[in-house]
């Protein structure tokens, strides 16, 4: 029952769910700017800052910066937990990267090194991408540029980016933090979306499950548009909800109505 609302609108699976392929994301101009300019700096061995309000679509954009680093040059290192503690946190990166445990930093230098350098030979690049970094421990952001120490014909082996909330970009500008901020050359900030971003949006994800049609009235976008304010997910969510409702009431076509009474209902939850 839960998924009739697909069938309803001839739709042959849900339009948003999380589960994007990597081919499959929607890239605007800002957003290929953005993947463009971060797949440079990759290039150039350079390290990247990427910050963001929650759901404006970071982790979605780092999904595509995956797909355009070839697997024969780049290896890519993903790592999302970022509330751990610094020992856990260069764990993981040993783990990530397949080397033995390292329990101190000392240790992890020095494994991390020999790894690179071996990676260098082959011409590969290590990319160690720090989701959600506006958790970091302080202690971790303190060693963090050890890892952006290397050398090697003069260039840096290792490329950092780090992402995350705008606070991140606040506290790396701190005296404390400078040191591995001045070493973030590249800052990139998802800003907001226009009322047309969001129109090609969703326009783009429902054609993906198979929509020949506007599902969604023009009234009904920019109610949508505004609510969401920029939030990609919460744009999905209110979507979802607008379509089950409109299917409810066997509408082919969600309108201003159905918009209204989902976010009035949102706002009685919340109080
Ligand atoms: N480029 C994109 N293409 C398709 N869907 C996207 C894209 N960016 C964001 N989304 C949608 O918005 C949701 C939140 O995006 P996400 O990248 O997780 O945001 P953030 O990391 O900034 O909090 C995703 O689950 C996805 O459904
Ligand atoms: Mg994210």
């Amino acid at each position: 029952m839960s998924l009739d609302y697909l069938s309803h609108f001839g739709l042959c699976a849900d339009p948003f769910s999380k589960d994007i392929g990597d081919a499959e994301l929607w890239l605007p101009p800002s957003k290929l700017s953005l993947v463009e300019d971060l797949t440079d700096a990759m290039h150039a061995r350079a390290s990247a800052l990427l910050t963001g309000e929650p759901g404006v679509g970071k982790t979605c954009v780092l999904r595509a910066l995956r797909h355009a680093l070839a697997p024969a040059n780049f290896r890519l290192v993903y790592c999302q937990n970022s509330t751990v503690g610094r020992r856990d946190f260069y764990r993981h990166l040993c783990l990530a990267l397949g080397l033995a445990k390292a329990n101190t930093a000392g240790d992890l230098f020095l494994a991390v090194n020999a790894h690179v350098e071996d990676l260098a030979k082959e011409r590969v690049c290590p990319v160690f991408l720090v989701d959600e970094a506006h958790l970091l421990h302080q202690d971790t952001l303190d060693h963090l540029h050890i890892l952006l120490n290397y050398q090697w014909d003069s260039k840096p082996l290792l490329s950092l980016v780090l992402i995350g909330l705008p606070d991140l970009e606040d506290r790396l500008r701190l005296r404390r933090n400078r040191s591995l901020y001045s070493r973030l050359h590249h800052r990139f900030c998802i800003g907001s979306l226009s009322p047309d971003d969001t129109n090609d949006y969703l326009r783009t994800r429902l054609a993906r499950v198979g929509a020949t049609k506007d599902i969604f009235s023009a009234d009904a976008l920019s109610i949508l548009h505004e609510a969401a304010a920029s939030s990609l997910r919460d744009t999905d969510r209110i979507a979802t909800a607008a379509l089950r409702a409109a299917a409810r009431k066997k509408k082919k076509l969600v309108e201003r109505d159905v918009l209204t009474r989902i976010l009035q209902a949102e706002a009685e939850e919340r109080s």
